[in-house]
């Protein structure tokens, strides 16, 4: 197994300057000081692996990732517990999403193992980094761009893995209003709905300032073939509780991330009496639903969203408030349960956590 050595000139930051970072670290505004790196080619496969200062890496303008949106990404992290101990969440589920979104891109999958290697040796080397402040995290950001320097339209034939780390919060702080956008749609069937590609984020912009513009945190992004059923939200998946306990997600049909954090829910569902539901979720069945209170809640989640309440629906023609207008009890027993396991205060019987530090 390739191990990502560490540079030993990397320079370090002094801990007052950590210290003054953790006060307020908002959401990749400080990074650690060492970022994993490999390079792929035809030839070598993946080699160079090595974790060097973060910083800037040269590039041709002429970059395959640049020209033709070769690259993918993910989104984990690590957390540490009353005790000191720092501990990553289910990293070998981003490895294995992250090896899918490689194949549906046409990229050489990074082994699953130097992927885990990568992660855990960022955090061990950076251990100072990650917060210990409520809901604080240590956030890794592992992604891999086509890095040839190529104008003809063709796969890349080199790679470049990076993972960068970095304090966080979470990305939501407030309940979400969630906006259907008219004209938009975020994947099609045979499209790379199910992959977390740059290029997704980048298509979904435009509705996601609309949202904004219409006084919503995100948007509910419907299918792009009917605008009848329900798909996820901007960075998160989207969940409901109705009356009768059922805990509702759309069903994985391709064309939705599947969620490492939509994973976990439908998991520890049954220990706060809700039955998980996986199955297709009618844009119409929703709305009547929260009109009717067959809907008391609904609720969005993801690694870096953790899981926000939703408390209305937005479209050109309707308003809809989600039960009293406020967070969801179920809502609120299900990020308290998860941030628990995560944060070390609740036991974790799946064994989802992996000691780093
Ligand atoms: N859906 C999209 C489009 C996302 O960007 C994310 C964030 O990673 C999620 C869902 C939630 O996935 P996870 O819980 O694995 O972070
Ligand atoms: C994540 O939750 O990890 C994401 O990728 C969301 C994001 C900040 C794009």
């Amino acid at each position: 197994m390739a191990t990502f050595a560490a540079d030993p000139s990397v320079p370090r930051t002094p801990a007052d300057k950590i210290t003054a970072a953790l006060v307020d670290p908002g959401f990749g505004r400080y990074f650690v000081d060492h970022m994993a790196r490999a390079v792929w080619t035809p030839e070598a496969g993946w080699h160079d692996h090595a974790l060097v200062a973060t910083g800037p890496i040269p590039m041709h303008p002429g970059l395959a990732a640049l020209q033709y949106g070769q690259e993918i990404f993910e989104g984990l992290k690590a957390f540490r517990h009353a005790d000191g101990s720092v501990w990553l969440f289910r990293p070998e589920m981003n490895a294995a999403r992250f090896a899918r979104s490689a194949e549906r891109m046409q990229m050489p999958p990074l082994p699953i193992s130097d992927f885990l290697d990568s992660v855990t040796r960022l955090v061990e080397l950076n251990l100072d980094w990650v917060p210990s402040a409520p809901d604080q995290s240590l956030y890794l950001r592992p992604f891999m761009f086509g890095s040839e320097t190529l104008i003809g339209v063709r796969a890349s034939n080199e790679y470049t893995y990076v993972c960068l780390g970095m304090p966080v919060m979470p990305f939501y702080p407030d309940p979400l209003k969630l906006w259907v956008s008219p004209h938009y749609a975020r994947s099609m069937v045979g499209g790379t709905g199910d992959a977390k590609c740059g290029g997704n984020y980048g298509a979904s912009m435009i509705a996601e300032n609309e949202a904004h513009a219409q006084g919503c945190g995100q948007v509910l992004w419907l299918d792009s073939a009917t605008r009848s059923w329900v798909e996820e939200s901007g960075t998160m998946n989207f969940l409901v509780v109705t009356a009768d306990g059922e805990l509702v997600t759309p069903a994985l049909n391709g064309q939705i991330l599947a969620g490492i954090t939509r994973d976990s829910l439908l998991t520890i569902a049954a220990a706060h009496g809700l039955r998980a539901v996986e199955r297709p979720l009618g844009f119409a069945e929703l709305c009547a639903g929260i009109e009717s209170g067959v809907i008391t809640e609904a609720l969005a989640c993801g690694t870096a969203a953790v899981v926000s309440p939703v408390i209305g629906i937005k479209t050109p023609d309707l308003e809809l408030v989600v039960g009293d207008g406020t967070p969801g009890t179920k809502t609120r027993e299900l990020r308290a349960h998860l941030t628990g396991i995560q944060f070390g205060t609740e036991p974790d019987l799946h064994g989802w956590l992996h000691r780093v530090g």
